[in-house]
């Protein structure tokens, strides 16, 4: 039967895709399906590309982390959504730890995604440009670009994106912006316009949607909100999917599951500029849930003994009534 990057095609989506990371890739019946385009037509690196892999040090760069991800992406003819080249999680060190001005982290920050941006030029079908800059209550979060440099760190970051790899899609990804909200209302004024009132050009923005059993926004939330950022001339992306239950899982949580799934996809469906859908990991095994959520967890599609969620179905019930 059709498989999820097949159907998504057909409905005129560019990939169904997921994340991935290389400690999972020495499971054969994992990295069939991964690597089967028909079921996934895109990769995300869930850690490679990240600033504490590629720059451990000022000045030293190092691309083999990443590189296991994207270059398998390029062997299976699947597009790749590099992630990330700002955020202030998962950060070297160093860049928390010196005393800046202005001027020097200025230039280590233009330094960092120049030298990532072009290492992966050509790679790149989309760059997660600036990751989770925002606070729920739709403020600045308070990191060590705002602290020193205030929010034209943002401008800074997409301006060396941009002149670094030309032909990728920049976007700015987030969670919580999946429904208006303080939060998304601030996405669209605070970056996606902050940018283009600048000149900058800023290309989409990424619904992470990790979504909760029991509470996540309605497909008519979802399609509001699309739209509220396609209005602005930018493509939208589900870019982190997953949906976790309180464990144990049982017909009724996975049945509810199953239908967050759907809405979601069904959402993107349904909004043209919404580009496409990429899964955080497809594998309960490799899910990043249980080991920051207690107590939660059965967030991916397919479970331990490689059968599918009833969510996989889900999502092929929208894809094919699109
Ligand atoms: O690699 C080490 C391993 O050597 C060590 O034994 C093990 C013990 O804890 O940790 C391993 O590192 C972990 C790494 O994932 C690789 O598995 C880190 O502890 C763990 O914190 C890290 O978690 C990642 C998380 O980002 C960090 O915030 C997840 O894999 C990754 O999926 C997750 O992804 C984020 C997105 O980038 C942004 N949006 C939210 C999303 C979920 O948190």
């Amino acid at each position: 039967s059709a498989q999820l990057n097949e159907l998504a095609k057909a409905a005129g989506k560019l990939y169904f895709g997921t994340a991935t990371d290389n400690g999972e890739l020495n499971v054969t019946e994992y990295v069939q399906i991964l690597s089967n385009t028909s079921e996934f037509g895109q990769l995300t690196p869930s850690n490679g590309m990240k600033w504490f892999a590629v720059e451990p040090e000022l000045g030293v760069f190092n691309f083999s982390m990443g590189s296991v991800v994207a270059d398998l992406a390029t062997k299976n003819k699947q597009l790749l959504r590099c992630h990330n080249l700002v955020w202030h999680s998962q950060l070297a060190p160093w860049v928390d730890n010196n005393t800046w001005t202005k001027e020097n982290l200025t230039a280590a920050l233009i330094d960092h995604v120049t030298t990532e941006a072009k290492h992966w030029a050509g790679q790149c079908y989309a760059w997660d440009v600036v990751n989770e800059a925002l606070n729920d209550d739709g403020t600045f979060r308070n990191d060590t670009f705002l602290n020193v440099l205030g929010p034209d760190y943002i401008k800074i970051a997409f301006k060396a994106a941009a002149a670094a790899d030309p032909a990728a899609k920049l976007y700015y990804n987030d969670y919580n912006i999946e429904s208006l909200s303080n939060k998304s209302t601030a996405a669209r004024n605070n970056i996606v316009k902050f940018l283009q009132d600048a000149g900058i050009r800023i290309d989409g923005v990424g619904l992470q949607s990790h979504f909760t059993v029991g509470r996540s926004p309605t497909l008519d939330d979802q399609i509001a909100n699309m739209k509220a950022f396609t209005d602005l001339g930018v493509d939208v992306a589900i870019t982190e999917l997953d949906v976790r239950l309180e464990e144990p899982e049982n017909a009724t949580n996975l049945a509810g599951q199953s239908e967050i799934y759907k809405n979601t996809t069904g959402a993107c469906l349904q909004v043209e500029r919404c580009v496409g859908i990429t899964v955080w990991d497809f594998y309960d095994p490799n899910s990043w849930v249980p080991g920051v959520f207690t107590g939660f967890g059965s967030a991916d599609l397919w479970f331990t003994n490689f059968t599918k969620h009833p969510a996989y179905y889900g999502i092929v019930d929208a894809l094919k009534n699109s």
